[in-house]
């Protein structure tokens, strides 16, 4: 009774306390923090002229604001399936995207602009035919270069195609103007051509369906530019953005120092490293839980599909099986992650780490599956009989002789899936999770520098992956050992 009442108290409170939390609605903006002065992160937090306008739109309708980061093409996406109510990105307002999602009133006129570096050969936009052209991927730089002048070199954001082009890799980016000019202020040698492409405009895309949030966020937005605090928080995130320029700038010209430069903005300024640091755990978290998601699994299959090459039965069950190794084998994991999180939980909100652990995890056990089952097939058909002879059962004698013998076989094999699997997860950015690839993209994002930021991502997966190595050659040896 005791223990009933105890209970019912827990129980009470965990209520009580998840109600007062669910107080106010939740608002789910969607964003690509790359885009500063409008959206970027800083100290790990997402800032900027959108977030600040939605939440104090938010606090006025009463919403608690949710903020997520992911890729541009995405966050249309994400308002259409419902993931979020409101994508606040920069975006330009195109007949297109009018078809596949509602815009708000309008809050930013913009343009886009030519980057190149200060000594080019490059006048105007006439001049771009032919040349080596740096855009974000799915923005309306990509589809005015596309249409306009030629196939463009797409980038998840447009920091990259600055790297780019300042590492020689392009002859000019197309971007819009206001993070053009961010973008420069932060790099030595790089000029805007005074001619722009096109004019545009910015508006909030909110799912068509909610037709209430879209009159409220009108209404707000209206009673915002009249009183000129749209105005205000733009001009001084402007202004915050100019005053900051000069920072990432390297001035040294030993190698020496500007490798100490370069590591102190990459990694010590603003606390940068900690990208890396928290990027790191969830991989390792994510590669930890697939792991044994992929073994359960692969366990289960090889046994089925082994039974029923042996015995003749289990038929239904190989079917199934036969079917999944062949779609999960025949297909990349990258598409089956996009296809897990955008498709099977299109409109329910679950964390991603968990998504990622379930796709991986299945992925990886087609492997585990196969690798398993060809240690089953290599021993004996005699030990087989031997076992039945001695009066085991045939699961019995799988899991006693057969299994055990069969995983010291393929424990080589093994181990190289899980180091396949560690790495595999890099692509988990995919879904906007903060991987440690990613880590060292966000980094990236806000240094435009590509050397350090890629070189201390492969040295951590390769520490990780010597040790997981050394690990596996000690079980080994124990396992030899022992027999
Ligand atoms: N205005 C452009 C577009 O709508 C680019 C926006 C990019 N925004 C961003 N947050 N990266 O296509």
């Amino acid at each position: 009774m005791k223990y009933f009442y105890t209970f019912l108290f827990l129980l009470f409170t965990f209520l009580l306390t998840s109600c007062s939390e669910q107080e106010k609605p939740e608002l789910i903006m969607v964003t690509n923090a790359t885009f500063p002065p409008y959206e970027y992160v800083q100290n790990g937090r997402i800032d900027g002229i959108d977030p600040c306008i939605i939440k104090r739109i938010a606090d006025r309708l009463g919403y608690q604001l949710k903020i997520q980061d992911m890729s541009f093409d995405s966050v249309i996406a994400a308002v259409q399936s419902g993931k979020a109510h409101v994508a606040a990105s920069g975006i330009t307002v195109t007949e297109e995207r009018k078809k596949q999602v509602a815009f708000s009133i309008p809050y930013v006129i913009a343009k886009q602009v030519i980057i190149v570096p200060e000594n080019s050969p490059i006048k105007n936009s006439t001049e771009l035919k032919g040349k080596r052209i740096g855009v974000q991927h799915g923005t309306t730089g990509d589809l005015y270069v596309t249409e306009k002048i030629q196939n463009p070199e797409r980038f998840t954001h447009g920091p990259l195609a600055v790297a780019a082009l300042i590492a020689a890799k392009l002859d000019a980016v197309v971007v819009d103007s206001e993070p053009a000019e961010v973008y420069i202020s932060q790099r030595k040698n790089l000029k805007i051509l005074d001619e722009p492409l096109t004019y545009e405009e910015y508006a909030f895309a909110i799912n068509r369906k909610n037709k209430e949030l879209l009159d409220k966020f009108n209404r707000e937005l209206q009673s915002m530019q009249k009183s000129g605090e749209l105005k205000n928080i733009i001009d001084e995130y402007k202004s915050r953005h100019s005053a900051n320029a000069a920072d990432n700038k390297v001035e040294s010209d030993t190698f020496f120092g500007k490798l100490g430069a370069s590591f102190r903005i990459n990694f010590i300024k603003e606390n940068r490293y900690q990208y890396l640091l928290k990027g790191f755990f969830n991989t390792i978290h994510i590669t930890f839980f697939s792991l044994i998601l992929g073994i359960v699994i692969g366990f289960g299959v090889a046994i089925v599909r082994s039974t029923a090459d042996l015995t003749g039965k289990m038929k239904l069950a190989d079917f199934f099986c036969r079917i999944y190794l062949t779609v999960i084998r025949g297909t990349p994991v990258v598409v089956q992650l996009l296809i897990i999180y955008f498709v099977i939980f299109r409109s329910i909100d679950v964390d991603k780490i968990f998504v990622a652990i379930i796709a991986f995890g299945i992925n990886s056990g087609a492997y585990v599956a196969e690798i398993i089952r060809s240690g089953i097939m290599s021993i004996d058909k005699g030990q087989m009989e031997a076992g039945r002879s001695l009066g085991l059962s045939y699961f019995q004698t799988m899991n006693q002789i057969i299994l055990p013998q069969a995983f010291k076989n393929v424990l080589p094999a093994l181990g190289n899936e899980f180091i396949v699997l560690l790495k595999e997860t890099s692509v988990a950015g995919y879904i906007a999770l903060d991987d440690l690839t990613k880590g060292g993209d966000i980094i990236r994002s806000q240094t435009y520098d590509a050397f350090l930021p890629l070189a201390a991502v492969a040295l951590i997966y390769l520490i990780v992956v010597v040790c997981l190595s050394k690990l596996l050659g000690l079980l080994e040896k124990r396992l030899n050992k022992n027999e």
